[in-house]
């Protein structure tokens, strides 16, 4: 969860790392610190709070160092302190360690080390690192050039869990070493100087060249080089990508936050992820090559992810169940993983990750590799994890998603599924033609009705400013209206801490109306004209009890009786939740601000999930 920076070159590093630290605060943000290289010695600065909160420290702008790690932490194994953030030193103080993840094992490597003389000074599991990479250290009587590299080696093959891992040695004061197993971590080649970052915005302003580390891959880096190792220390060599995100998407652009900046974007990220997909007769999507005997073959889908990603999926189950006459299952990665799922290689699983490093997520893509499925990522990022675990990665075009409450992603996933249950459908020959094409104008028109629905921001700004005081509210939807409910809800539950409930319209009659009183404020979405009647008569019910609503409805849908309505253009059913979500997502918003809330770092929560 935790964000990791690291540089060397011929520049002052700590701006360089407080910068990059700052761009990753929506990893974590209870603690930071850095570890420069100053002259002899090892200079580490730390302290509880925010990334900005390193500027109030004595002696922070005194720093010369051209090296150094960085870390922005979200507590694991204890709690948020100076002493338990990072980075962390051995009893020497030779070794600074920053680290991403969790050490299953740290307590019995404790008590080893214990055993040895050690003393401990935090409640972390990360302070075993630099400890047991002094032990190896120590022990190897050999002196060569190696010896760094063989003491993480050993202390590596000792731990147990996930980790990316910066170390920084007074034995080696031209040198970095990194390494990673299911934790991300990335380099950024400079000239005459070396990057590295958890995540590619950190260092976007600096480089656009990456090198994408894999598993057990350790990295050794000087400022003109850096040198790749597999696990028994053989060199590898490995290719630069290219990142073409420019660095503004990074940047809030005259934007009060990137959340808003973000909801804004959503029409160009829905462009760009459309891209030249429906351009020619038939759909062509790069990275996919299935053909209609294959489509045949497979007996069912898994949508399987993590949060706002796994809410995409539930919009997308319609499109591939009517659309490819598939039956379709939603999981939850983390229950998926567990539950012994009925899967072979006529089940074809998809994976959607915005940041392609969820942990849990990619190990259930792992568990249906290992069961024969054939396994299919989405994901916002390229080169992430999962998609160089999977056998084919698809890309949403959404550009890097800052602010933790996920909104360009989500909607970008939404019509990637789209555009992938109407390829299954063209490829099976099973989807009538002018259907077909009348989805595809649909998707090629929906930019512009984003940018329509983006222009009736004030009545969604003036409603949250009458219910922000609310300590609960509920979400009524039908059909793919109920599946984009759930988003809706999750929003709110994010950054305005709100308990919010989404249900099932047709579900209300069976517990949760006795919970309507008089004032309690229900968001009732109702886009499709075959489920209107039916959706209306339950909103009628819960007006009869004394709710507030607000009906998101679109345009061509009467809405005799409510008060507060927002209209979104017409579309059809597979997308319409990319048009309702956005008055859901500023509603959110607008809340969270009349609160005073910060909307982009909502409390407890972080971007990436990358530990179970
Ligand atoms: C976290 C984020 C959510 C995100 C979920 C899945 O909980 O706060 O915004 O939807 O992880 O993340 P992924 O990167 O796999 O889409």
């Amino acid at each position: 969860m935790c964000g990791i920076v690291g540089y060397i070159g011929n520049k002052k590093a700590s701006p360089i790392l407080i910068n990059g630290l700052l761009r990753l605060e929506y990893r974590g943000y209870d603690s930071a610190g850095i570890a420069t290289m100053e002259d002899d010695k090892i200079v580490v600065m730390k302290n509880k709070g925010r990334v900005s909160s390193l500027y109030e420290l004595e002696g922070i702008d005194d720093l010369k160092s051209t090296m150094g790690i960085a870390h922005t932490r979200w507590a694991t194994h204890g709690k948020p302190s100076k002493e338990n953030s990072h980075p962390h030193m051995d009893n020497s103080n030779s070794f600074a360690v920053v680290h991403n993840g969790i050490i299953e094992n740290y307590h019995e490597l404790k008590n080893m080390l214990k055993n040895e003389g050690y003393k401990f000074l935090s409640d972390t599991d990360t302070e075993v690192i630099p400890n047991l990479i002094h032990y190896y250290y120590n022990k190897d009587k050999t002196d060569d050039n190696n010896k760094l590299l063989r003491a993480v080696k050993n202390a590596c093959n000792d731990l147990k869990g996930s980790y990316a891992i910066e170390i920084l040695s007074i034995h080696n004061k031209d040198k970095m070493i990194v390494v990673r197993k299911d934790s991300p971590l990335v380099i950024g080649k400079g000239y005459k100087e070396n990057y590295i970052a958890s995540d590619i915005p950190a260092i976007l302003s600096y480089t656009k060249d990456f090198y994408l580390l894999d598993d057990n891959e350790i990295v050794e880096l000087t400022r003109d080089e850096v040198k790749f190792y597999n696990q028994d220390l053989k060199e590898i060599k490995k290719q630069v990508t290219s990142i073409d995100w420019g660095t503004a998407s990074a940047e809030k652009d005259g934007y009060e936050d990137f959340m808003l900046k973000e909801i804004f974007e959503q029409p160009r990220a829905i462009r760009e992820t459309v891209g030249a997909k429906l351009d020619n007769g038939c759909i062509e999507i790069e990275g996919l090559d299935f053909t209609k005997e294959y489509l045949q073959s497979v007996n069912k889908i898994y949508l399987v992810a993590c949060g706002t990603a796994m809410h995409a999926g539930l919009v997308a189950k319609t499109v591939f169940e009517k659309l490819c006459k598939i039956p379709v299952e939603v999981d939850i990665a983390s229950e998926f993983r567990y539950r012994d799922p009925l899967i072979d290689e006529k089940t074809l699983t998809i994976y959607i990750s915005q940041s392609g490093e969820t942990a849990d997520t990619i190990a259930a893509l792992k568990l249906a590799k290992s069961k024969g499925a054939k396994t299919l990522a989405i994901s916002n990022v390229i080169g992430s994890s999962i998609t160089r675990e999977a056998d084919y990665s698809i890309y949403t075009h959404a550009g890097p998603e800052i602010a933790v409450a996920s909104t360009k992603a989500y909607t970008s996933q939404v019509v990637l599924l789209n555009i992938l249950g109407m390829y299954f459908a063209e490829k099976l020959e099973i989807i009538d033609k002018d259907l077909m094409k009348k989805l595809k104008a649909d998707i090629l028109i929906l930019p512009s009705k984003i940018e329509e629905v983006l222009k009736n921001t004030d009545p969604i700004c003036d409603f949250a400013k009458k219910v922000y005081k609310e300590k609960d509210m509920f979400f009524l939807g039908r059909g793919t209206d109920y599946a984009v409910s759930l988003e809706g809800s999750l929003k709110l539950k994010e950054i305005s801490y709100i308990h919010s409930e989404s249900y099932a319209s047709g579900e209300l009659k069976h517990g949760p109306i006795a919970l309507i009183e008089n004032g309690v404020t229900v968001i009732a979405t109702m886009t499709n004209p075959d489920l209107v009647e039916k959706s209306i008569s339950n909103v009628q019910e819960v007006v009869t009890r004394g709710a507030k609503v607000l009906a998101i409805t679109s345009e061509d849908i009467k809405n005799d009786g409510l008060n507060q309505v927002i209209k979104i253009p017409k579309t059809n059913e597979f997308i319409s939740p990319i048009l309702s979500v956005i008055p859901m997502q500023l509603f959110a918003y607008y809340i969270s601000k009349e609160k005073g809330l910060d909307v982009d770092k909502p409390r407890n929560l972080a971007k990436s999930v990358t530990v179970e």
